[in-house]
């Protein structure tokens, strides 16, 4: 496959995906994005992201330029152009609030920035998965929206950062030294009494497709769902846990700091049904 770029209604090479020095994005963050893949080139629950877009966008008073249906045939349009008809692709797009000179305010005049890129996508494979990852804590310093899908990530790039230095994949936001809201770029849930336990959508979370994905499918299975916060004092009290996204879907966690996790049958249990959903 080919990496493309779509910019303000043209389909570029990926390298001459080129955006104005004093966009509001690289200013302020001033934009909301998404992140979708597609399996053999169908989008997965793509709608979905573009609703997400569209309240993420409305949050910070930005109007979209295009309807979701649009959306949707820009991203099918990318898909074809990049030539991933057939492959697994990732493809991220972002709406800033456009260029225009460096003032907080609003601009009154500025157009939008519509971007998107399509890459290839690998998701891990199955063995790496059965294996889990390690994650570590890290205190939760985002805004008080984390609800919203906003460019603005440095928390979020610290977090991970400071994973990374650990040899772990994912850090745990921990907010006021109490409760584990989600990860730094995925959501988090644990099994608590033979129940599955994860924070309530609220502004202190994303809500996270594949965390509704995950939902359904519990219900399917017969799973009993919490949605209240796991606590640091529960720690201990976690049989399985693991983390979702749509680039990471679901990964067992082996470890949090030094408390060691195994990976259960109930996690693979949801990670089968996922895999169906993909076909
Ligand atoms: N991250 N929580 C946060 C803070 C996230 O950044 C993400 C996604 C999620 C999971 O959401 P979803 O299941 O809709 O992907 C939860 C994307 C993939 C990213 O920033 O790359």
């Amino acid at each position: 496959m080919r990496q493309i770029a779509f910019i303000n209604g043209k389909f570029l090479k990926w390298e001459d995906a080129l955006i104005h020095a004093e966009d509001r994005a690289s200013n302020f963050g001033d934009g909301v994005y998404e992140v979708v893949v597609a399996y053999g080139g169908k989008p997965f629950h793509a709608e979905a992201h573009i609703e997400r877009l569209l309240y993420s966008a409305s949050q910070i008073e930005l109007p979209v330029p295009y309807s979701p249906d649009e959306i949707l045939d820009i991203i099918l349009q990318a898909i074809r152009e990049a030539e991933a008809e057939d492959e697994d692709s990732m493809i991220y797009f972002q709406l800033s609030r456009g260029f225009s000179p460096r003032d907080h305010v609003f601009p009154e005049d500025a157009e939008p920035t519509f971007y998107l890129t399509v890459k290839p996508f690998h998701p891990m494979p199955m063995d790496e998965r059965r294996r889990g990852v390690k994650t570590v804590t890290y205190p939760d310093i985002r805004w008080a929206r984390c609800d919203i899908k906003s460019l603005n990530l440095l928390p979020n790039v610290m977090a991970r950062e400071y994973a990374k230095r650990k040899g772990a994949l994912e850090s745990l936001f921990v907010k006021d030294g109490v409760k584990i809201t989600e990860a730094s770029s995925s959501n988090f849930f644990a099994f608590i009494d033979g129940r599955l336990w994860t924070h309530p959508l609220s502004n202190e979370i994303l809500s996270g497709i594949t965390r509704g994905i995950v939902l359904k499918l519990s219900k399917k299975l017969g799973i009993e769902v919490v949605e209240r916060p796991i606590l640091l004092s529960m720690l201990e009290e976690i049989e399985e846990a693991f983390i979702t996204s749509t680039t990471k879907e679901i990964i067992p966690v082996s470890s949090i700091d030094s408390l060691r996790l195994p990976v259960g049958e109930k996690t693979m249990s949801l990670i089968e049904e996922f895999q169906k959903l993909k076909k």
